[in-house]
């Protein structure tokens, strides 16, 4: 028997397991996902106990994913640059983290949405960690150009200065999300919230210039009735939410611990959906 486990505070709202578990019973792999709360003053030593008790990997959920970053003594190329963990394991006695958010974030997009990001203009809303995790993934893509927006500017500021340094082959442009409507006049082809706007219910206003009839909208939070969605909507736009992204990231980390990609047939990730959806 494999022990896995989610970290997070809250965690109660995680549906990993679910995941997981779908995954495990495809390969005939014997799982047990377990969902742990998780105090800041206790992180540390709850991943220690984990490995210590034969735990064989974790993902690591809000708000502990860059701090969970700087306890590794290894991490992966993605992880490195997105300066984020999302998946634990052990590698001859070492603390490994990768970031798996990104290229399966990616990977929804295109092979579950048939989304072609190459040539696009990206707008995301927000500078937090979901925002680090998804840049490098989408440059990758060979997008055009990429703008992010962000309550706090400083913020948004921090995070293009950041992988501006790379010298990528695009340059990012940042706003203050206020501004965005007034300051920008390109109109963008996928938009993607970032922030924690929906789960907290609040609107975010983006004027009718930033975007055409084939925009597509990507909600980073798995919640129904957000105000983006409803904005979508009224606007005829077409519009995913989180769950895609939810379930590309999981396949990646069990490839992490398992050296299997959980790749779905149509039928297994409607059926998997379903079980999300009807948890
Ligand atoms: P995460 O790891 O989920 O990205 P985070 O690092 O706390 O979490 O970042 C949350 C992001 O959502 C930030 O960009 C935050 O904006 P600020 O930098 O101004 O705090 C953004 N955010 C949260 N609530 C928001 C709201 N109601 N409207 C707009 N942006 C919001």
């Amino acid at each position: 028997m494999f022990k896995l486990a989610v970290i997070g505070n809250p965690i109660d709202h995680s549906k990993s397991p679910i995941l997981h578990n779908y995954f495990g019973d495809l390969y005939n792999i014997n799982l047990q996902y377990q969902k742990i709360l998780v105090e800041p003053d206790q992180l540390t030593k709850t991943i220690d106990d984990f490995f210590k008790k034969d735990g064989k990997g974790l993902n690591v959920t809000l708000p502990f994913k860059k701090e969970v970053f700087k306890l590794c003594d290894k991490t992966s190329d993605n992880a490195l640059k997105a300066q984020s963990v999302n998946t634990l394991y052990l590698k001859e006695g070492k603390l490994v983290g990768d970031n798996t958010d990104g290229i399966g974030f990616c990977n929804a997009l295109t092979k579950q949405h048939n989304f072609n990001l190459t040539d696009k203009k990206v707008l995301i809303l927000g500078a937090g960690g979901a925002a680090y995790g998804i840049i490098f993934p989408l440059i990758d893509q060979k997008i055009k150009k990429l703008t992010i927006a962000n309550r706090t500017k400083s913020k948004a500021q921090d995070l293009t200065n950041y992988f501006n340094n790379f010298n990528l082959k695009i340059k990012l442009d940042c706003c203050d999300l206020a501004q965005l409507n007034d300051n920008d006049n390109d109109c963008y082809d996928l938009i993607i919230n970032a922030t924690d706007s929906g789960l907290k219910n609040n609107d975010i206003l983006i004027n009718n210039n930033l975007f055409h009839k084939n925009t597509l909208i990507y909600e980073m939070v798995y919640k129904s009735n957000t105000p983006m969605f409803s904005w979508a909507i009224a606007n005829q736009l077409n519009y995913i939410d989180g769950l895609s992204m939810l379930i590309y990231q999981a396949q990646f980390s069990f490839l992490d611990w398992f050296g299997v990609m959980p790749n779905l047939t149509k039928q297994q990730y409607l059926n998997l959906v379903n079980l999300i959806k009807n948890d």
